[in-house]
Order: structure tokens, then sequence, then C-alpha cells
């Protein structure tokens, strides 16, 4: 017995060339730590140049930069001091026009970070509204309080923010500021004119420049309405996040913002893409942000926070395909990023609470410390999932170094650590060991300084094991991580037709068979026991051990 999933028609904005966002391989790069051309320990933009070839080679469709504008690095980039300039110490506008042209010149196309929820204190927008003072329109672009007492030297609420520590901070004169994140980042208030003015040059700005979209930081979280007595921080972990109405999440009217920027992206031909981060509650809530009038497509975090689970799996993808369906969004499926623990190594923690993947938090999965991984199984699952989600419909959205199979560095001493969720003493149950463990420098080379990261060394600590997970070593290797998904990479560009699937029954609850209407299928066994496929069937990715589809491994066959 089969069920059909029916998904879009693949043409809902735009014209079949503006399409190409739908069911796109993107790589995520966190610029800091993936190649230092310059050699002084920070990953930089001529890095993505130089690596240009490895990124057309692997095979992926378009590239997303997190953050490489100036900053302070208070929370890894996240924290914006010019929305429109690269960080000196990551390279020029100039460094960056070539990267564009390197990226395009292979086919490659480029998604930016844009961080609108808040800037940096640094930003000239902030450090304005700081020196105009109390009641000025400076101060109005951001998110100004009275504190409470007699000279306001009491915060204004006692929320917390979300990494740790009070949400609201003192400027000296009797008022605060909202932070969501870290002190180093002020909340904008988008009801401001000026700010929706500041993001539409930017937008723009970068769209001139030639980038093909852009990733919405925070997306949920712009719209806010604070009312003149403030809610207590139980009041507000009390309010429902499903009505549109809560004061800060996912509040209707953010779309307005979303359809002011679609107008902008329509502009360019092709219309430029966006993809919302948005946390949100249910899987209607998120596709709100994904329709063709706003931000056209929003993360799909679902298999990331499920456990290895053939019934987890096949459940998600099918409401979210239906999802996609009624809204004219296509899918995004993510296992990895840089807020979260790898995928080979959650798949390698023994359970806790029943789960391997929820350990807290939505959306910073508690670190894992090293001693407490099953490495080979972990990295075994994360291929056999990464292989079931290339096989899916929809657009791929892939963490650098997860190509490698690369481990969590669950180990990096706390004087070497950089999160400020590790620093701000969030709950340490929720938030672990923070999230620089998905972010050291990746490895290139066997030898040599930081494994052919940069010759100044790496940012942030690289373990002896990451020798066995370089690129160098891996391109080498025809059954490695690294070689299987080029090899999928490759096949996925005719395996991407219509975005349907078919589920096709196993007999077996540990195993999630399907085809796509051109007669590819991908069969991933979750379980141990071997899976025996029908004689006869053509494998042409994974390899079959006796007939049978092994323990913890996916392989896509074709008629
Ligand atoms: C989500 C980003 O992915 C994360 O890295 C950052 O800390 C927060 N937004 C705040 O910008």
């Amino acid at each position: 017995m089969t069920d059909a999933v029916l998904a879009s028609d693949a043409t809902t904005i735009g014209s079949a060339d503006a399409a190409w966002w739908r069911q796109a391989a993107v790589y995520q790069i966190y610029p800091r730590s993936f190649a230092d051309a310059n050699g002084d320990g920070l990953g930089d933009i001529r890095g993505v140049v130089d690596k240009a070839d490895y990124l057309a080679e692997l095979g992926i469709d378009a590239v997303w930069l997190s953050p490489f504008y100036p900053s302070e690095l208070a929370d890894g980039g996240y924290d914006v001091a010019d929305y429109r300039d690269v960080d000196p110490r990551l390279g020029t506008l100039s460094d960056f026009d070539d990267m564009i042209a390197a990226l395009h010149g292979r086919g490659i196309r480029v998604i930016v970070d844009i961080v609108p929820n808040h800037s940096s204190n640094r930003h000239a927008l902030f450090q304005a509204a700081l020196a105009a003072g109390k009641g000025s329109p400076e101060r109005d672009r951001y998110i100004f309080r009275d504190g409470l007492g007699e000279n306001g030297e009491r915060p204004p609420a006692d929320w917390q923010s979300v990494f740790g520590g009070p949400a609201w901070e003192p400027v000296g004169d009797g008022q605060w500021y909202f932070h969501h994140f870290a002190t180093e980042q002020p909340d904008f208030n988008w009801d401001n004119p000026d700010v929706h003015a500041e993001f539409l040059e930017t937008l723009r700005f970068w769209s001139d420049r030639g980038v093909d979209g852009f990733r919405i930081d925070v997306a949920h979280a712009l719209a806010k309405d604070l009312p003149e007595v403030l809610p207590s921080q139980a009041e507000l972990d009390a309010m429902d996040t499903t009505t549109g109405r809560h004061p800060l999440f996912d509040r209707d009217e953010v779309h307005e913002i979303y359809r002011e920027w679609r107008r902008v992206f329509d502009e360019y031909d092709p219309p430029r893409i966006a993809v919302a981060e948005a946390w949100v509650a249910t899987p209607e809530r998120r596709a709100r942000y994904a329709t063709a009038e706003g931000l056209g497509q929003a993360f799909n975090f679902d298999l990331l926070e499920a456990d290895f689970d053939a019934a987890q799996f096949r459940h998600i993808v099918t409401v979210n395909l239906a999802q996609s369906a009624a809204t004219g969004s296509s899918s995004t499926w993510v296992l990895s990023n840089h807020d979260v623990v790898r995928h080979a190594t959650r798949y390698g923690l023994a359970p806790r609470d029943g789960s391997t993947a929820k350990q807290g938090s939505a959306w910073i999965i508690a670190g894992a410390p090293a001693d407490q991984v099953d490495l080979a199984r972990g990295g075994r699952r994360a291929l056999a999932a990464s292989l079931f989600l290339l096989g899916l419909p929809g657009s791929a959205y892939l963490y650098q170094g997860e190509e490698l199979g690369l481990h969590e560095v669950g180990d990096i001493a706390p004087e070497d650590r950089q999160d400020p969720a590790f620093f701000r003493g969030a709950d340490p149950e929720r938030d672990g060991l923070g999230r620089d463990g998905c972010r050291v420098p990746l490895p290139w080379e066997r030898g040599g300084s930081s494994y052919g990261f940069g010759a100044a060394g790496a940012h942030l600590p690289q373990p002896a094991w990451f020798a066995r997970y370089t690129v160098e070593e891996e391109a080498a290797d025809p059954a490695s991580s690294l070689s299987v998904y080029r090899h999928a990479l490759a096949l996925r560009r005719a395996l991407q037709t219509a975005e349907t699937l078919e589920w096709i029954e196993t007999g077996r609850d540990d195993v999630l068979r399907f085809a796509r209407p051109n007669g590819w299928q991908v069969v991933t066994n979750f379980g141990e026991e071997p899976f025996p496929l029908e004689p006869g069937a053509t494998v042409v990715l994974g390899a079959l051990e006796g007939g049978a589809v092994a323990g913890e491994s996916t392989v896509w066959l074709r008629d």
C-alpha cells in the first residue's frame, strides 16, 4: 500500500530560472571558521574564493554566508556594526565582489545573512541613540524604557535574555534598552520607519552587488507590542505563541515587513530569494513566513529536532510536504547548522529522557561531552540521514563540515570558548556547552598548521582527531563521507523533478522507502537488522551487503 504526498507545482514564483531555490542544495559557510587566506587566524572572504573549486566539486547549488560584516564578535558576527560593509579582518567589498564572481562563474548562487532584529551596540544608529538621550527620535529606533524606582535604577521588567542574564540593560540616565540576545545586541524598534528604510537600503545594496538571496535571522521576532505596563517573565512564558498576538514573538503584523521586502526582491531579475529563520510553534505558523508575498521559504527544523527514527522522519516529511503544497512554497530540510550540535555527534549520544536530539531548548541544543559519544555509530547514522534528506523534494541546507562527517568538538576548555551562551550563565541543562563545538575551523589538509585552515592556526582549538576528517584524506577515499556526498549531490540534480514523493511500505517499522516520480527511490534502514531488497534492484548510491540494505544506512535505487 502506498500513500502519495503531493507538493506544489514548481512554478509558483516567477520563471523557471527564478525557481532555482525550490530544490537547491545550499551549503552554509560560517566564514570565520571556513578558510583563512590571509593567515590571521580568522577565516575570510578570500578563503571562500580559494575554495571555490572545492565548492563546485562538492556539487552544491548555492552558498549561504553567515555574517561577515564588521562586528565586535559578541555573538559570532550576529552583532552587526555595519550592514553594508565587510569586516576588515575578513576582507573588503572588492574581495566580496571577487567571491561573487568566483562562485557565480561556477554556477553557485550566493545567499547572505541579514540580522534585522538587533544590531551591534557599536552600530552608528545605536551610538546615536545613546548620545541623543531620552525621548529623542534616535532612541525611538531601538526599544528604550524608563527603569522602575525613583531614579530608574531597577529594570523595567524581570525578563531574561535568550543567552541567559537580564534582557534589559541600563544606559546610565534612568533608561534601559531591551536585548533578546547578548547585551551587545540591542533590539530594533520596527514601529519606526527609519528602521524599515535602513533595511530596505541594505537589501538593495547587496542585491545590487549580485547577491541572489537572503537568510533572515530571527525572522519571527521583529514585530513587538510592548504594553505600558510590562508583563513579568512568568506571564510572558505563560502566553500562547500560536495566536499571532504574543508581545514578542511571531506577531501577525511581522508579515507586513516581509511584504515590503518582497516588493524589493521582485525589483530584480531573477527576483531575490529569502529564507526565514523562524522558530515558531507549529508548521502552520511557519508556513506564513514562506508565502510568495513574503519571504518565500522558511527553515524547517523538525528533522534537526527529531531522533534518528523512521516514524518521526516519515511523519515530519509527510506533514511538511503537505504544508508547502498548501502555501506554494517548497520544503526545506536541515540536520545541522552553526547553532546546534553536529548531527554526527547527536546521533552518537545515548538517549537522554528518551531522546538523543531535543536535549533542551529548541534552538541551542546542549553541547556534547566527547566521552559520551559513539563516534562510529553517530557517523554512520549521520550519513544515512543526510542521504535520506538529499533524496527528498525541496531544498537541502547543509552545514560546512557535515560533508566530512565531522563531529562536534566537545572538550573545548572554558578559556578557549567564545559563545556568549556559554558565558552569560544560561541554563546549563538547556544550553550545555554552547555552540563553539560546531564552529571549530575546518580541517583541509592532513598536516600543516591548523590542518590547512590557515597559517596562523585556528581561532578555536582543533583536536588531534580532526586529522581523520580532512578534505585531503577524504577526497582520496571513494568510501569517505565526502566522496559519498559528492556522488549524491551529482545524482541529485537528475533526481529533482516534481516536488512529490510516494511512500512504499516496507513491512518494517524501522525502514523507510520512497519513490520520486521519475523512478528514483530512496531506502533508509534506521534499524540494525539488514533489510533485504528484491533481487535485481539497481543501486546507484550506497552499497548493498549480501543483497540487503545494511543497518543504519541509505541506498538510492532507480528503475
Ligand atoms: C540566530 C543565529 O543563528 C544565532 O547564531 C544568533 O546567535 C541569534 N540568531 C542571534 O542573532
